[in-house]
């Protein structure tokens, strides 16, 4: 006898694919509007679902926890990033938090191997001249970038998308340097061939490349300040496709202002709506609408792990990507 269907809220505008199937397997109210879920509605689902189809525009914090249900048993993230979470609220009230690790690993340091070439190689400059009509003849001089062969790449965090940056830089023919928590295993670091500086402030100033790749908790709040940026080299490149707010965007704006670096490559900021002015118009600033994971694949993927995260749940079964505060 097939188990009672659960009651699934979804938060936000998903692929038709997935959603066809979050209706196929369970009771599931969909979301048709693209924009973020107002809060009170959030809130007001937090009191009848019991499964709650989460995204990175969703607070979902002491008070919503606070305002749950009884009957709400769980929150399955639709990303792989949990830092909107209260995964201790989550705890201490029994609900379960799933997240969708590992199926966007590829696309995000794709993404972020892309933003590397174009910031150094000034694609977005060189397109946007094409545009407007002002190409008409080939020049020595003109749209020189910078060579990332040879270079140096420091990740900060060296997780599973800092593992596959890594190994397309590599193949880049950059050497690759990284700060973490702790080293990687010797298996990964020989395939690798990175070298690991337990102190970021040792590895900054020796870096032509720095990319942002770590998850963002209380410990990497603003884990580059104005003082970390300002030990960066002026030819250096900063990317990030991790969390806007592990990086200070003020004191960043100003030091490329400043011409202090040579240029940024965001695909995330520290406020959303609310991004730093100053960032807006600047020649070196390649900037990005959180799209790093945006591939039809990993969207699908990402759905599908959604689904198993709730069906094994609905089946009796502790679903496989649970996010647990041993885990922040
Ligand atoms: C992720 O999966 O964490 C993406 O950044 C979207 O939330």
């Amino acid at each position: 006898m097939s188990a009672k269907k659960l009651k699934v809220f979804v938060t936000v505008k998903l692929p038709d694919s997935v959603e066809t199937r979050l209706r196929e397997l369970f009771d599931t109210t969909l979301c048709p509007d693209k924009r973020p879920m107002p809060r009170d509605k959030l809130l007001e689902a937090a009191q009848t679902a019991e499964v709650i189809v989460s995204s990175i525009n969703d607070q979902i914090d002491a008070d919503f926890f606070a305002t749950a249900g009884e009957q709400l048993k769980m929150v399955a993230n639709f990303g792989v990033g949990y830092d909107h979470i209260d995964i201790q609220s989550a705890a201490d009230k029994g609900i379960i938090i799933t997240n969708t690790p590992g199926v966007l690993t590829e696309d995000t340091a794709e993404m972020t191997m892309g933003l590397i070439l174009a910031v150094a190689r000034r694609f977005v400059e060189g397109a946007e001249t094409v545009q407007r009509g002002e190409f008409s003849e080939w020049s020595p001089t003109f749209m020189m970038g910078r060579r990332i062969y040879g270079k140096r790449l420091g990740i900060i965090g060296m997780g599973r998308i800092g593992q596959a940056l890594a190994r397309r830089a590599k193949a880049f023919g950059m050497s690759v340097h990284y700060h973490n928590r702790k080293p990687v295993s010797a298996r990964i670091a020989e395939e690798i061939g990175a070298t690991y500086w337990d102190n970021l402030d040792d590895m900054l100033p020796r870096m032509d490349v720095v990319s942002v790749n770590c998850p963002r908790t209380s410990e990497t709040f603003h884990l580059l300040n104005a003082e970390r940026l300002g030990l960066l080299s002026p030819t250096a490149i900063i990317v990030n496709t991790a969390r806007g707010e592990i990086i200070d965007e003020t004191a960043l704006a100003h030091l490329l202002r400043e011409h202090k670096i040579a240029g940024v490559g965001l695909d995330v900021y520290e406020r959303l709506p609310g991004i730093n002015p100053e960032l807006f118009g600047l020649p070196n600033a390649v900037l990005l609408p959180h799209m790093a994971s945006s591939t039809i694949e990993a969207r699908q993927d990402m759905g599908d792990r959604v689904i198993l995260n709730i069906k094994t749940l609905q089946d009796g079964h502790r679903p496989p990507d649970r996010v647990i505060p041993a885990m922040i």
